[in-house]
């Protein structure tokens, strides 16, 4: 405790988070990972930061702001403050409409012209995955396409997450049936085994998944991804200001092979943010196209 003067070891236990104390730390996880997290919000960054502050016994987000930026397990803790700082709400088939009309619209043509053309190969790119249930649907949903020709494809999802923690669970594969609450009992039946702490995906839907720890605010990593036909960010840059929306979407461009595809949120846009996607309105969904 030395490390912490005597005069903030004094303050009062759980001190609310002071607009200094706000901008700091929200200043911080913008640097870090580009999310933003709006003055009104300030609620969002004291809640989900007290019980830190119990845990490593400090008295004030002062203290917690020098031990994040200063102390001596600083790199574990910016960690732990990026995921207290994250949202990772997600689940197997989540929005099943705009998946339906994904693999109508979007895969389905696009399987079929590689295999017309003899070039069996397929890159996905799943940015923000969570715990990887995105990433899994989305080998779910090759499988039940291409059934047992599958065998003749190259095919590689790419996961990733800002969260170590979020990354580790995704590769051990094991759900909860919350996680499943979309998902048909025929598909958990077919791609999950019961286990006794939860479901297991099976390994022939792990194989073709990389999954790795990357930070959308990092251009130089993401330009190491090898190139997709398709990158899906869904319920990611809603986080992020418009510069950080603007940097990542440039970096998905880049990474995208012409006629590519980007698949966001239902509920995100690249309204006033870029136009250097063509838009492909359809009912339930807009996916947008890399047209050069
Ligand atoms: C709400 S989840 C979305 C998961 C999944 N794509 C879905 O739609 O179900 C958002 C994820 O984005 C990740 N994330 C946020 N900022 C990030 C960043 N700068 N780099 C990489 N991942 C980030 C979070 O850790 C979180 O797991």
């Amino acid at each position: 405790m030395s490390f912490f003067s005597s005069q903030s070891l004094s303050l009062r236990k759980s001190a609310p988070l002071t607009d200094k104390e706000f901008d700091d730390l929200s200043t911080y996880i913008y640097e870090l990972a580009g999310i933003e997290i709006p003055k009104q919000r300030k609620y969002l960054l004291e809640n989900r930061l007290r019980s830190r502050l119990g845990e490593l016994k400090l008295n004030s987000f002062s203290d917690y702001y020098k031990y994040l930026k200063f102390g001596p397990n600083k790199q574990k803790e910016v960690e732990i403050f990026c995921e207290k700082m994250t949202t990772n709400e997600t689940s197997f088939f989540r929005d099943a409409k705009q998946l339906g009309v994904f693999r109508m619209a979007v895969l389905a043509p696009m399987l079929q012209k590689l295999k017309q053309s003899g070039k069996k190969q397929i890159h996905i790119w799943s940015a923000g995955c969570s715990s990887g249930e995105e990433p899994y649907t989305l080998s779910i949903m090759l499988h039940e396409m291409l059934k047992m020709s599958i065998m003749g494809w190259r095919i590689r999802i790419t996961a990733n997450d800002i969260s170590s923690a979020m990354i580790a669970k995704a590769k051990k594969g094991l759900y909860s049936e919350h996680s499943l609450r979309n998902t048909s009992k025929d598909i958990i039946n077919r791609y999950f085994t019961k286990e006794p702490g939860g479901y297991l995906v099976h390994p022939k839907i792990k194989k073709n998944i990389v999954f790795e720890k990357i930070n959308l605010n990092d251009t130089a990593a993401l330009k190491k991804i090898p190139k997709s036909q398709i990158v899906f960010c869904r319920n990611v840059i809603i986080y992020f200001d418009p510069p950080m929306k603007k940097k990542v979407i440039n970096s998905f461009y880049d990474n995208l092979v012409p006629q590519g595809y980007l698949v966001l949120g239902h509920s995100e846009s690249l309204h006033s943010i870029t136009n250097i996607f063509q838009p492909m309105r359809k009912p339930g969904g807009i996916m947008y196209q890399k047209m050069d």
